[in-house]
């Protein structure tokens, strides 16, 4: 965009003529102003004045009748009584991002919240309501990025441009599972949304989740649990208008934010406060309305700068007017999702199943055993799978899925002792495969260093194989297994036999564990002089 474009921008939300009006009423949350009803329409700002203020109190139209207009505060209604004047303003929220916002923690509405001085301000205005980009123009999901979290990019890789969501009950592990992802994902830009969370939490998240490193390439914006639910939700928005800046510029941006069921929440509070009437557990029909119009900013980008303007002419809204000559980047979300009640089937949950392109479950009962990240691999979906991994990396996860299931069926019978080792070909193999599995593959400390796809292909083959990785004495990490894992291949392609398979499978190799040795020498990797005995 030139400066002209700019300018042009800029006058066209200047406010044509003043209008104003006076509160009548006030009703909890909401105030009831009378005198503006002919200017206001839904969504409009305005600002309440009194007498007892320093500063106009900021107000979003959310309901209206004939002689009234029902307006919510971005903040403490302290101060405000009837007769106070309402002033009208005729513009919709904007944010003027730049690059320079790296770095920086940014409030509902672009303001800084850190202790940095105020923020830049780019050249354009981004509204913090945009349209998503037309669905035909999108262009289909991209190669596979690195989350950094071993079970996530095996068993549920995100591609770029992919939307995942992270559901489990309170306490399970979300907020932790996201900060591992802000930490050790490949993206070129994070724009992390902390919406309706704890100050400790954002605290936490800012100094030990990112660390100076991690905030460098990363954007926060930040409504907490005491905000009102206009900033909670406004929040939401200007995150995605962050990551529209950047995907714009034609950056790959991960966008996270913790959480989703927060922002419905806030709709739920605004909608009830505007009369509005109630579905399911409170929630109103538009909150399930709002909900895909958030989710759908996210995703692919538009490939040609072409498709981009005639996608941004569809667009209703004249300041998302972005002329570009680089191609557009994506934006990939991960998005966490609290169930409420650890009840799967819970409104929110089941319309965000829906909508996202894949869901990661954790698990209590897998807290409860200490194996963080309590990610339940079989209820875990992407849906960028099977196209997204070669045919080998699908056989080696359908594998060890069904060993888990096989595992999992069998546990009780297992622990009681009841179960006669012999029995069952899989579930022998079940036994030697699912707990190590478990601890050498699933289980990842906050600060253990991510695989690179080929290295976690090479372990969870490994693994399968049964092939020994532990002395008794030295654990590896996981990268050192991982490399344990292509030297033994290098072994079977050489046609030796593999003297690490425990003795337990010799007897019960059965068809599955077959393919996988067969799809281990296949996918041989050259060789390396370093090796690791186990
Ligand atoms: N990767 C992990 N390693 C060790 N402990 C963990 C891990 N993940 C979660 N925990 C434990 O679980 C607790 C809750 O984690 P977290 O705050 O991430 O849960 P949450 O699902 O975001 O909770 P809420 O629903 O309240 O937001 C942590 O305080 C910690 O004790
Ligand atoms: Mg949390």
């Amino acid at each position: 965009m030139d400066f002209l474009d700019a300018m042009r921008n800029e006058v066209r939300r200047l406010n044509d003529f003043h209008a104003s009006g006076r509160v009548i009423a006030l009703h909890g949350t909401t105030v009831e102003i009378h005198g503006l009803e002919r200017f206001l329409s839904m969504g409009d700002l305005c600002a309440l004045e009194s007498p007892n203020r320093e500063q106009p109190l900021s107000c979003e139209v959310v309901g209206q009748n004939l002689d009234s207009t029902l307006v919510m505060p971005f903040g403490e209604l302290n101060g405000i009584g009837v007769g106070d004047r309402v002033t009208a303003s005729f513009h919709e929220a904007v944010i003027y991002p730049t690059e320079h916002w790296l770095g920086r923690v940014v409030g509902a509405r672009g303001e800084a919240r850190d202790r940095r001085g105020a923020l830049p301000i780019g050249d354009e205005a981004y509204a913090i309501r945009a349209q998503p980009p037309a669905a035909h123009l999108r262009r289909a999901l991209g190669e596979k990025i690195l989350l950094g979290v071993r079970a996530l990019d095996a068993f549920a890789p995100c591609c770029r441009g992919q939307r995942m969501g992270i559901f489990s009950g309170s306490g399970v592990g979300k907020s932790l599972l996201l900060s591992m992802i802000a930490r050790r994902s490949q993206a070129e830009v994070i724009v992390v949304g902390l919406i309706g969370e704890r100050s400790r939490e954002v605290k936490e998240f800012l100094e030990r989740a990112l660390g100076e490193e991690g905030l460098r390439r990363s954007v926060i914006v930040i409504a907490t649990a005491e905000e009102p639910a206009l900033a909670r939700r406004q929040a939401a928005w200007t995150t995605m208008a962050v990551a529209e800046f950047f995907r714009n510029a034609g950056c790959e941006v991960l966008c996270l934010l913790d959480s989703l069921t927060r922002f419905a929440m806030a709709l739920r509070e605004i909608h009830l406060a505007a009369g509005e009437p109630v579905t399911m557990r409170g929630y109103t029909p538009s909150v399930f309305a709002e909900l895909p119009r958030l989710l759908e900013r996210a995703g692919t980008g538009i490939e040609q700068s072409e498709d981009a303007e005639t996608s941004q002419n569809h667009s209703q809204n004249h300041l998302q007017n972005h002329t570009q000559d680089n191609v557009m980047g994506n934006i990939t979300g991960v998005f966490s999702v609290l169930v409420e009640g650890d009840d799967p089937n819970e409104p929110v949950s089941d319309a965000l199943r829906g909508i996202l392109d894949g869901h990661v479950t954790l698990s209590r009962e897998i807290a409860h055993r200490n194996r963080y990240p309590a990610i339940d691999i079989l209820q875990t979906v992407s849906r960028a799978l099977p196209n997204a991994n070669s045919d080998e990396d699908n056989a080696l996860l359908a594998d060890a899925r069904a060993l888990i299931a096989r595992y999992q069926e069998m546990e009780d019978m297992i622990q009681l002792g009841a179960y006669r080792k012999g029995s069952d070909a899989q579930v022998d193999r079940a036994i030697a495969v699912v707990p190590r599995l478990e601890k050498d593959f699933l289980a990842q400390g906050l600060d253990d260093p991510p695989l690179e796809f080929h290295e976690l292909s090479a372990l969870l083959s490994n693994i399968l194989q049964g092939q020994e990785s532990a002395s008794k004495t030295h654990k590896p990490t996981a990268k050192e297994t991982a490399k344990s894992s292509e030297d033994n291949r290098q072994v079977d392609s050489a046609g030796k036999e593999d003297a690490a398979v425990e003795p337990s499978l010799e007897s019960t190799q059965g068809a599955s564990q077959k393919t996988s040795q067969e799809i281990s020498q296949e996918t041989s990797q050259e060789s390396s002089q370093e090796t690791w005995v186990g």
